[in-house]
């Protein structure tokens, strides 16, 4: 498979190396596609010597490789570990300011999220809303842990390990993407037949 491994600004950065490492030994090929502030948590450097491919995080960075339209049409599956609230947030809402933002907006293969945040966050009503549009939209949104988060605080939004993860993605992926209308010539849309637009009342019977 192709996998985009997004990966958000959070604490849990450096469990997505795990998880980028079961799915590369699995012989899946993975591009990492890291938000900016991620890269605060674990740098480029990593990312590209486990994937063996460049990383690259703005929409505007190598653009004769249309990257941002490219990464996620050729994608078998998307999983972003973790996502923020933050990245929650614009992926409910289709923004796509950068170029996981672009891949996801383009995917139409099974995505995955896993999102980590303290509890207040994953909590808070624009937080709750958010996964619940996701998850009406076909998206696999994996609930988080309760356990230790950042500094001494514990409770509901640790990062579930990353065999769970790539379990539940594996899942995701077998199940094939949800049924989502396709961009005009892209795919065989049907032909509009000769009856189309106009309103036809059949009847049967002995009348
Ligand atoms: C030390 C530190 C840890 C953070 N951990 C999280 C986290 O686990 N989950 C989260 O949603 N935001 C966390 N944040 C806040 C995000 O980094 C912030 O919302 C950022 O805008 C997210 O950017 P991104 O979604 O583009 O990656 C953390 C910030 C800091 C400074």
């Amino acid at each position: 498979m192709e996998i985009v491994l997004g990966v958000g600004g959070g604490i849990a950065a450096y469990k997505a190396a795990l998880l980028l490492r079961l799915m590369t030994e699995a012989g899946h090929g993975v591009t990492v596609v890291p938000t900016a502030n991620a890269l605060e948590f674990v740098g480029a450097v990593t990312w590209e010597a486990l994937s063996g491919r460049p990383v690259r995080t703005d929409t505007f960075e190598a653009v004769d490789e249309v990257n941002h339209v490219r990464l996620g049409r050729r994608a078998d599956l998307v999983v972003v570990a973790p996502a923020t609230a933050d990245l929650l947030a614009r992926t409910a809402a289709g923004m796509a300011p950068d170029l996981l933002g672009n891949v996801l907006l383009t995917a139409t293969c099974p995505v995955v999220l896993a999102p980590a945040m303290h509890t207040e966050m994953w909590h808070h009503p624009a937080t709750v809303a958010n996964v619940a549009l996701l998850r009406e939209r076909g998206v696999t949104v994996v609930d988080p842990a309760v356990g230790r988060l950042t500094g001494t605080d514990s409770g509901t939004g640790r990062l579930p390990e990353p065999a769970e993860i790539w379990e539940r993605a594996q899942a995701a992926a077998a199940a094939g993407a949800p049924r989502r209308p396709r961009a005009s010539g892209t795919d065989a849309e049907p032909t509009p037949g000769p009856l189309a637009g106009r309103t036809v009342v059949i009847t049967a019977g002995g009348t």
